[in-house]
């Protein structure tokens, strides 16, 4: 198959461009028209940012599998559709086939269907990175019912929350996972969750690590005996349900600067014509190249970038169970040259990480086959984006820098590979479609370049969200309310001489850390939740490894035990409320926390103070008291 909208010189980008910011609609379905529908669009786009409201491709009717699968079993259907490379060395990798996969997920699909799970069901995945995690996405796509993917470290007080905003009733999920030497148990998390869900009807089980566990009768089966009862029916293809393409697809939880995770909802035909479409075009993808992208599935890149864009564009995609750093920090290069990766697609948190080991885990490894390499998910410090350029890519492979969100569905803003130039350290330039405008706190456009703002784009494209689950006001006042009819990203952002994009970093309450999105407000109630715990304020602060580190100033009414034991103690509850992701670096014990007149905590010096930048702490004149500061800066740790 060859992309009829791949972009193939600097000249036919900037074309693209042009074309996509004058004619949309046109630019689009062009694109669009490329895929397989059941039934053709009525209208391309409708939309206003004031509701919002959002429609690509209105009327049509299609099934994303169908494009993921169906389509390609004409000419491809021996082709590699997936390849899976095991957390364990011994264990031997695991390849499929179109044909292979496509066989896996209708009978997957049947399993979802004789279980009761209906277009629309809400389901649950609480999986380890396996095969199994991306054939039962692929189902619950097939049958129409809307995935939910729950990250597996995330804990037993997250996923009931999730479920409860969801009502999801049907869990699929896995006995264990690996990850490194650890083993996670996933279904024991499970059924602590449950205790607060009693609309759960059916848990689905995978059997992957051999640990023990508990099968609720009634509620719990096992995978394998589902799939062998759809075996001795001789169920095998299942009709790909036709969706309507604003149905939704999926919905996935992701953190704001309020208390409480939001369902970002997407659709299913213009989520899967982005994904695809700048899946192909910032990776410069070339049929039989193996693509490897390092996030997890319960991650939007891992939905866009492992699963749906990949296996709409007939690639070849790896999926890894384990960690870098398992059992060596040589790992991912061990990949790479097993299994001749082309596109190696990671976080720089990761690169960061890895380069702390320095250049022995290379040693003895070719990495010959790497064409392009990619980060996503964090701004990308100079030093970590020449080491990825010289000692893996050998300076023979573009970088991409891409910068996007899991509410954009896919890459907004990314230098093509090999097709546009790489700047280190910037996004650089929007992909057709995309019109980014820099704004001051007011709202007011900023035109002209050498310039900072915050970042909003001023029209829609195909793969956007379209609401938060169950509560379209909450994504309308979070990103379409703050500055009129603009779709506000949370990014700051500098635009250089050259027009070239520089994320610079969340400006909202929300922590980025090792490329994994936290809300402040999140692990300050799981903080205040602890007992003796009177308040607390999170910030960010600047860590080596990990982009951002969290800093918690606590103020205690009593200590049981010490406080140490008490720093553990806390660190412990964010652990039970949201996950060990959560927990913060730094937990210091303070009096009292900046506040004005009002009331409000000033925020801004506690980043400064958990920065160490004490000669910038500004005005504290306007606080209510301010010889707390003095105080706070005295025990900083
Ligand atoms: C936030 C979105 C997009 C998938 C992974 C994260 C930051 C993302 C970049 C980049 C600088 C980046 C932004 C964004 N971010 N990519 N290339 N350079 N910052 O998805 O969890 O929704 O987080 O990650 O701050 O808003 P997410």
């Amino acid at each position: 198959m060859s992309y009829p909208f791949q972009i193939k010189s600097e000249a036919a980008y900037h074309q693209a461009y042009q074309q996509s910011v004058a004619h949309p609609e046109q630019f689009w379905e062009a694109i669009a028209q490329t895929f397989q529908w059941q039934k053709k669009w009525d209208q391309v786009l409708e939309w206003n940012f004031k509701e919002p409201r959002i429609s690509w491709f209105k009327g049509g009717q299609l099934n994303i599998t169908e494009n993921c699968l169906d389509r390609h079993l004409a000419e491809d259907a021996n082709s590699l559709a997936m390849i899976f490379e095991p957390n364990d060395v011994t264990t031997p990798a695991q390849q499929f086939t179109y044909q292979e996969l496509f066989d896996k997920v209708n009978q997957f699909a049947w399993v979802l269907h004789n279980n009761g799970v209906k277009k629309g069901d809400r389901v649950c995945l609480y999986m380890g990175m396996i095969p199994a995690l991306a054939i039962a996405t692929l189902a619950c796509a097939r049958i129409g019912a809307i995935h939910s993917v729950i990250f597996g470290g995330f804990s037993a007080q997250s996923i009931a929350d999730r479920l409860q905003d969801a009502q999801a009733a049907f869990i699929i999920t896995c006995d264990g996972a690996h990850r490194g030497n650890k083993t996670i148990d996933l279904k024991n998390v499970i059924d602590d969750a449950l205790v607060q869900c009693p609309f759960v009807q059916r848990v689905i089980v995978y059997m992957h690590t051999q640990t023990p566990i508990s099968m609720k009768k009634d509620r719990d089966v096992w995978w394998e005996d589902e799939v062998q009862k759809v075996i001795a029916a001789q169920q095998t293809f299942f009709p790909a349900v036709a969706m309507d393409a604003e149905d939704p697809l999926f919905i996935l939880y992701t953190s704001g600067s309020t208390g409480k995770p939001k369902g970002v909802v997407h659709t299913v035909g213009g989520y899967m014509v982005y994904a695809t479409y700048t899946f192909v075009n910032v990776f410069q993808y070339q049929k039989g190249d193996v693509h490897f992208c390092t996030a997890d599935i319960g991650w939007i890149t891992g939905h866009s970038y492992i699963v749906y864009g990949p296996l709409c564009a007939g690639a070849t995609t790896l999926l890894f169970e384990g960690i870098p750093t398992w059992p060596n920090a040589g790992r991912f290069w061990d990949i790479v040259d097993k299994h001749r990766v082309a596109n190696l697609y990671t976080a720089p948190t990761a690169i960061r990480s890895l380069m702390g080991f320095g250049l022995a885990p290379l040693e003895g490894k070719e990495l010959h086959s790497l064409k392009v390499l990619g980060t996503v998910g964090e701004p990308i410090n100079e030093e970590a984006w020449h080491w990825y350029d010289e000692h893996i890519g050998k300076k023979q492979c573009p970088i991409v820098d891409t910068w996007w969100q899991t509410e954009t569905g896919g890459i907004l803003i990314s230098n093509m590979a090999g097709i546009t130039p790489a700047k280190p350290a910037y996004a650089t330039l929007p992909l057709p479609g995309i019109q980014p405008v820099l704004v001051d706190e007011k709202g007011t456009i900023l035109e002209g370049n050498a310039i900072s703002g915050n970042l909003c784009i001023q029209f829609p494209w195909p793969g956007m969200l379209r609401t938060t689950y169950g509560d379209h006001e909450r994504c309308r006042t979070n990103y379409f309310a703050t500055y009129d009819n603009l779709y506000f990203t949370g990014d700051g952002c500098y635009r250089d001489e050259q027009g070239n994009y520089r994320i610079t970093g969340r400006v909202d309450d929300v922590l980025n850390v090792s490329g994994h999105r936290i809300g402040t407000a999140e692990v300050e109630n799981a903080i205040n939740s602890h007992t003796g715990v009177v308040e607390s304020a999170v910030v960010g602060y600047p860590h080596d490894i990990k982009g951002q580190g969290i800093y918690a100033f606590v103020i205690i009414d009593s200590l049981h035990g010490d406080a140490q034991l008490t720093q553990l103690d806390i660190a412990q509850t964010v652990a039970r409320v949201i996950g060990a992701i959560a927990k913060p670096d730094k937990i210091q014990f303070v009096h009292g926390l900046p506040k004005t007149r009002s009331g409000k905590i000033m925020r801004r010096i506690l980043r400064k103070i958990a920065e160490g930048a004490l000669d910038q702490l500004g005005d504290t004149s306007t606080l209510l008291d301010p010889s707390v500061i003095a105080s706070i800066v005295d025990g900083k740790l």
